[in-house]
Parts: structure tokens; C-alpha cells; sequence
């Protein structure tokens, strides 16, 4: 027997930053973080649970997988057939419609498509904070991407905070090369926890930003949500940094002297980045257009990416591509 699900999801991009894990295992965070689900990019994955198949397998845009993201995809699927009672091996077919080395999570993406896929092939209904929870055990970042808008993680749990219109922002994604990051963020939190001398800084630094953002973001207050975005990341690379995990790239620092140049003019644009070089600026949507000019311009800025708050993962039809009615894809409240 066969039984398909396809489903769609977006990446994320975090204000408030995820960076160490809990003692423990389970991959549960050490600290809370906030982010943003960005619309006009997706990853659509389609799961096959086929009595037949004698391994899983897995195709990424457009070729067959690695071993170790093979192996990633398995330890979900698993959890899933566990979940459900289910013995079948699973064909996993997944693209981005966006570039692998874009800057932008497909890590994220791609697991929070990959568990509301495999939970609804393998007949489970389950409530979109448990497919959360599935895709969180993967990778955490992954929970905030099947939900829409902006996103906490906090522990175990992710739950939507803000629907996707709740501040005006533009996420200006500074594109500086087309290479694959030398260290992944799994291996430069764990360096960071275990050489940096500022790591307990950033343990106690981090909970008390993302309140403040929180809150921030909550009374609708995009320059104080973005400025305190923009701290956090400078945190969560200083901590790094001191361990001899550097993510950051001239073009890097370049993009950031823009963004500051900007807002000496009066432009409300802040900056970001996570585990790689691209910079990401988050902008007033009313400036949008004028920040996206000038960090075009940027020595070793390849292309600058636009895009804004959208939607949660979701199950979608095969053929049509529509939206159905998965719980995933509910509005976060109002
Ligand atoms: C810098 O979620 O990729 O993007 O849980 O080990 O898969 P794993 O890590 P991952 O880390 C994301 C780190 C970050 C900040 C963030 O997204 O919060």
C-alpha cells in the first residue's frame, strides 16, 4: 500500500537567536529565541510511505541526497512511524525554490515540510505544536518554520507570537557567496559551548533580549524589535567569536557599515546574520526599496533577496499545489 502527503513550508529567519543547546541531548535549546517565517520562499517536500520500498530514500532538488541527510530524514521518519504505528520506508522528494547557498535556512524549511509531510502520509492528525515538536528534535529552527508569522522557541515548545502583518518589516537577505558554510551552526554552537569564555555571557544575555523583543514586537514597535535583533545576533557572534568561530566575511561587515550608514540617515535598518556570511537587513517596508539600492551596491554583496512575513507550513494538494485545511497552516492568534 501507498500513502502520499505533500507539503510546503518556509524558512525562518531568527530575531532573537537560538545558539547552544541544553545539556541533556534531546536537541532542546539553551536559550529562547523569536523569529520570522519568510513568504515567497518555500520548500516543497512530498513523502511516500510504500510497503514495497526496502530503505528510504530521498531525492534534494533534483538528485539523490547525501548519506548524512539521508540519515537526518530517517531519524524523523522514524519518529513518525513510531508515532503511528508504522512499518513502511518512505520515498522523500524535496525542492527549494530558492538557492541552497542563499543564506537562508533550508534546514528549517526543509524539516518543518518534511514532518508535516510524513505526519500526514503516515494518517496522524496531530496539532500543529507536535509537528512542531517533531521537526524541532531534527533541527531546532525547523519548529518556527510550521508556523506563520513571527515564532518562539522556547524550550521544547514553539508557538506563534505574532500574526505576519503585526510590524511592517522587509528582510533584505545580502547574498556574499554562492559556497556552502564551512561549519554548521549544530558545530559551532557546540564549540562555542564548550571553548568560548563569553558563552555564559551570552546563557544569561540572550533570555533577557528576547523578552525585551518580545514585548517590543508585541506593542507593535518595529525599531525597538529590529534594534534588539541586532544585539542579539552581535551576541551570539561574540561568543563565537571567542571561540575561534567566526561566520562573518569582509562583505559581512561591509553590509553592516551600510546598514549603519543608512540608519545615520534616518532609515529604521538593522541587521542580522546566523551561521554564514550573508547579511540580512531588516527594514521598514516604506524603505525598503532604498536600503535594497544601496546594499546592492556593497563590494561583495552577489544579490539582495526581499522578502516579508508569511505563513506556516501546510499540507498541500499534489496536483493543484492548493492549501488545505491542515491545522499547520492556522493563523496564529490575533
Ligand atoms: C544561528 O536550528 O540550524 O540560525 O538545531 O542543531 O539543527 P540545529 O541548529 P539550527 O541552528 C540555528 C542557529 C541560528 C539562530 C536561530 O535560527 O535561532
Amino acid at each position: 500500500m501507498k500513502r502520499t502527503a505533500v507539503a510546503l513550508a518556509h524558512p525562518n529567519i531568527a530575531l532573537s537567536k537560538y545558539w547552544g543547546k541544553r545539556a541533556g541531548g534531546g536537541n532542546v535549546p539553551a536559550v529562547p529565541s523569536l523569529s520570522v517565517t519568510l513568504a515567497g520562499l518555500a520548500t516543497t517536500t512530498s513523502v511516500t510511505f510504500d510497503d514495497a520500498l526496502a530503505a528510504d530514500t530521498l531525492r534534494l532538488n533534483g538528485a539523490p541526497a547525501a548519506e548524512g541527510a539521508l540519515a537526518r530524514a530517517t531519524e524523523l521518519l522514524d519518529r513518525v512511524r513510531e508515532a503511528a504505528g508504522l512499518r513502511a520506508r518512505a520515498h522523500v522528494v524535496s525542492t527549494n525554490d530558492f538557492p541552497t547557498a542563499s543564506g537562508l535556512a533550508s534546514s528549517a524549511s526543509g524539516f518543518a515540510a518534511l514532518a508535516v509531510a510524513a505526519a500526514r502520509a503516515a494518517g496522524l492528525d496531530l496539532p500543529a505544536e507536535r509537528v512542531a515538536d517533531l521537526a524541532r528534535q531534527s533541527s531546532a529552527s525547523a519548529a518556527r518554520s510550521v508556523f506563520g508569522g513571527f515564532v518562539e522557541l522556547d524550550g521544547e515548545v514553539a508557538r506563534p507570537v505574532a500574526p505576519p502583518g503585526r510590524i511592517p518589516l522587509e528582510v533584505l537577505v545580502c547574498v556574499t557567496t554562492e559556497a556552502p558554510k564551512a561549519v554548521s551552526s549544530r558545530d559551532g554552537m557546540a564549540v562555542t559551548a564548550a571553548e568560548s569564555p563569553y558563552y555564559a555571557g551570552w546563557l544569561e544575555t540572550a533570555p533577557r533580549l528576547h523578552a525585551e523583543l518580545r514585548a517590543a514586537l508585541l506593542a507593535g514597535d518595529l525599531e525597538a524589535t529590529c534594534a534588539l535583533a541586532e544585539r542579539s545576533a552581535l551576541a551570539m557572534h561574540a561568543s563565537a567569536f571567542a571561540a575561534g568561530v567566526v561566520y562573518v566575511s569582509g562583505a559581512t561587515l561591509d553590509a553592516l557599515a551600510a546598514v549603519r550608514s543608512l540608519r545615520s540617515e534616518g532609515v529604521s535598518a538593522y541587521a542580522t546574520m546566523d551561521a554564514g556570511p550573508h547579511l540580512k537587513c531588516l527594514v521598514h517596508a516604506r524603505d525598503a526599496a532604498r536600503a535594497t539600492e544601496r546594499l546592492a551596491r556593497v563590494p561583495g554583496v552577489l544579490r539582495v533577496i526581499r522578502a516579508v512575513a508569511g505563513e506556516g507550513a501546510r499540507v498541500v494538494d499534489a496536483a493543484a499545489g492548493a492549501r488545505s485545511d491542515d491545522p499547520a497552516a492556522e493563523e496564529p492568534p490575533r
